[in-house]
């Protein structure tokens, strides 16, 4: 019988996707064992903005999160999003600090890390995959995918064979838009499959309504899994629903290799969730209509709202059918990066300047350190009459920026004193560095009542 690894992600990526990552552990602590029994492949739970949101509006310590819910899993693996040099957050980080992550990360529970960068530029998820192989995980390398006139087959599949090369153990096509029509899919996952023999899996979300054609095409070209998202935490921006795909693809004559009743039990669990956070406003259901619009303008749903805030914001709603087609225009002259964090919200805002200010009257400092090669390589050519006018005589770095940082882990242990109890303390705050100290502080103030106890105790 056909497999079909099924990985499911309402723990991380479809509440990063529907109500912006704001799930306490303790929403979803009691239904773990229920989780490890389903018969997932994998369970992403961690990575992706999950960290930044514990410690900046959960007041919860991300590495103590993911020991937490490896206590629970006795079967299934555990799975994360890392984005190459720039770990969890937006900007790079040097390479000690990405090894020691890598090497915490799996020590802390985790066993498959997916690695993507941006730009597709795999100069920096080198030092990641690399760390996570020697540390005894599960590095699975991502495509990035995107449309332009520069990205066809040719050029993923050379990437799939640099991510084999490296030494990846599987390769993740990453349709982070939710753009990748059932076709393309096809045609990609059948194209890697002819030139390497890594298992592909296919990521995508719901936002256009292709989602669940795709990964039936992802199925019938051979790809060795999908991610989704138990039912009532799925559609939208989210991932497509998994009891609805481990329906169709049984009948297609897959085994998805997990328990129904299960399904139905975690997805009961999650139903009164949801309510919560539909209650308290959070959840918005705006996010689950479907945005065929996204496949007009070929930018990312979530990008979309964006577009449509900032312009609110600015009192400018009427321009923004301008600021959609100046969109495009931007992402060519910057050489056609895929639109995904944070190359979305950039080329989105510098569009949104152009529109109002004048084409390029002002330039982003992001967008110049893009140009300046701070980011990676761009996939293609940045317009020439911009980068002279950002970088004047300067010439663009064409080496990996990792290698101009200097080691940031004993600086910033040394800087932390007795307020960092681990290493994994001084990762928070090297990541994060105010939302670390911030956490550091209310942490240390309920201490004193906690070490008082004790001593009265003794
Ligand atoms: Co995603």
């Amino acid at each position: 019988m056909k497999q079909m690894h099924i990985t499911e992600t309402v723990l991380r990526d479809a509440q990063q996707s529907l109500i912006a990552t704001r799930m306490p552990f303790e929403d979803f602590a009691p239904v773990l064992d229920d989780m490890d029994k389903a018969g997932y492949h994998s369970i992403e739970c961690w990575g992706g903005a999950t960290f930044d949101s514990c410690l900046r509006y959960l007041n919860e310590d991300p590495w103590e999160r993911l020991r937490n819910i490896k206590s629970h899993m006795k079967n299934t693996k555990l799975q994360m999003l890392l984005r190459g040099q720039n770990l969890l957050g937006y900007h790079h980080y040097s390479d000690d600090t990405v090894r020691r992550f890598v090497r915490k990360s799996i020590e802390n529970g985790m066993d498959i890390i997916r690695i993507f960068d941006a730009l597709n530029d795999l100069r920096n998820i080198e030092t990641a995959v690399d760390e996570c192989l020697k540390a005894g995980g599960h590095a699975q390398g991502c495509i990035c995918y995107t449309l332009s006139p520069i990205h066809n087959l040719d050029m993923f599949v050379a990437l799939g064979r640099e991510i084999e090369k490296m030494g990846c153990n599987s390769l993740c096509i990453k349709d982070m838009a939710g753009i990748m029509s059932p076709q393309e899919c096809f045609d990609l996952v059948t194209a890697l499959r002819e030139n390497i023999s890594l298992p592909i899996y296919v990521h995508t979300h719901a936002t256009t309504g292709l989602g669940y054609m795709t990964y039936l095409k992802a199925a019938e070209a051979g790809a060795a899994g999908i991610d989704c998202a138990t039912s009532c935490f799925s559609g939208g921006t989210s991932q497509p629903a998994t009891e609805s795909l481990v329906y169709a693809l049984t009948q297609m004559g897959f085994d998805c290799g997990v328990k129904t009743a299960a399904l139905k039990k975690v997805n009961d669990f999650f139903l009164p969730v949801e309510q919560k956070f539909a209650d308290s406003g959070v959840f918005d259901p705006y996010v689950l209509s479907t945005k065929a619009d996204a496949l007009v303008y070929q930018i990312p749903g979530g990008m979309l709202s964006n577009l449509v805030a900032q312009l609110k914001a600015q009192n400018a709603i009427d321009k923004l059918d301008a600021v959609l087609e100046e969109t495009p225009r931007v992402r060519a002259d910057l050489g056609y990066p895929p639109l995904v964090t944070p190359l979305s919200q950039m080329v989105g805002v510098q569009a949104t300047v152009n529109v109002l200010f004048g084409r390029y009257k002002t330039v982003g400092k992001e967008i110049k350190n893009y140009i300046r090669g701070e980011y990676g390589k761009a996939p293609g050519t940045i317009d020439p009459a911009l980068a002279k006018q950002v970088l004047g005589d300067e010439q663009p770095m064409t080496g990996r920026f990792a290698d101009t940082m200097e080691p940031e882990f004993e600086k910033a242990k040394a800087y932390l004193g007795d307020r960092a109890e681990s290493e994994e303390d001084v990762l928070s705050y090297i990541a994060f560095p105010q939302q670390a100290e911030q956490y550091f502080e209310q942490r240390a103030a309920k201490k004193p009542l906690v070490v008082q106890f004790s001593i009265k105790e003794a």
